[in-house]
């Protein structure tokens, strides 16, 4: 049996934190889906579903068995599509767990054969998120510590162009 996980998020922009935790799925799943939301319910996204989408692409190339789809509807009833035995998401600190814990349950009652795993972040990126990203950029500041150097530019252009 292929073990298939699903990771899904807003990634709006996929970080490094994001990556890390993508990378490290991949070594426990035989697939893992990178599922980005098109809109998590957080108002409007910075960049659109396929700016995000080729941005992940281009930062997990390297990865085989690493596939990226974008999600529409209810996450539950897309694990359960296409077979995902596990929804993974990282958590950083305390703060986050509530929410993460909210979901994992919601998800678990609408879909049981799925587990939610939680992996937690690497040191370095407990204080990373996608907004914090976009307000360093925002003000000109140096966002090179925080997404993969490949995806740079983009983000500055990208985010030049959409606001
Ligand atoms: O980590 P994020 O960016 O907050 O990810 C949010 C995501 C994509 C996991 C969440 O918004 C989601 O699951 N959206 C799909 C809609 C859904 O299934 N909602 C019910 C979950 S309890």
């Amino acid at each position: 049996m292929r073990r298939i996980a699903v990771c899904p998020g807003s990634f709006d922009p996929v970080t490094l934190g994001h990556l890390d935790i993508i990378t490290r799925a991949s070594k426990l799943f035989d697939k893992v889906i990178v599922l980005i939301s098109r809109n998590a319910g957080k108002g409007k996204p910075s960049f659109t579903a396929t700016e995000r989408m080729l941005m992940i692409e281009a930062v997990t190339y390297n990865l085989d068995n690493v596939v990226i789809d974008i999600l529409d509807g209810l996450l539950a009833d897309y694990v359960r599509d296409v077979g995902a035995i596990a929804i993974v998401k990282g958590l950083r600190a305390v703060s986050d767990f509530e929410y993460e814990f909210q979901m994992a349950l919601a998800n678990k009652k609408l879909y049981a054969d799925a587990e939610t795993v939680f992996l937690t972040t690497a040191s370095e990126n407990m204080y990373l998120s996608s907004s914090v990203v976009k307000q360093i950029a925002y003000f000109g500041g140096d966002i090179s510590h925080f997404v993969p150097e490949v995806i740079l530019d983009d983000i500055k252009q990208r985010l030049i162009r959409n606001n």
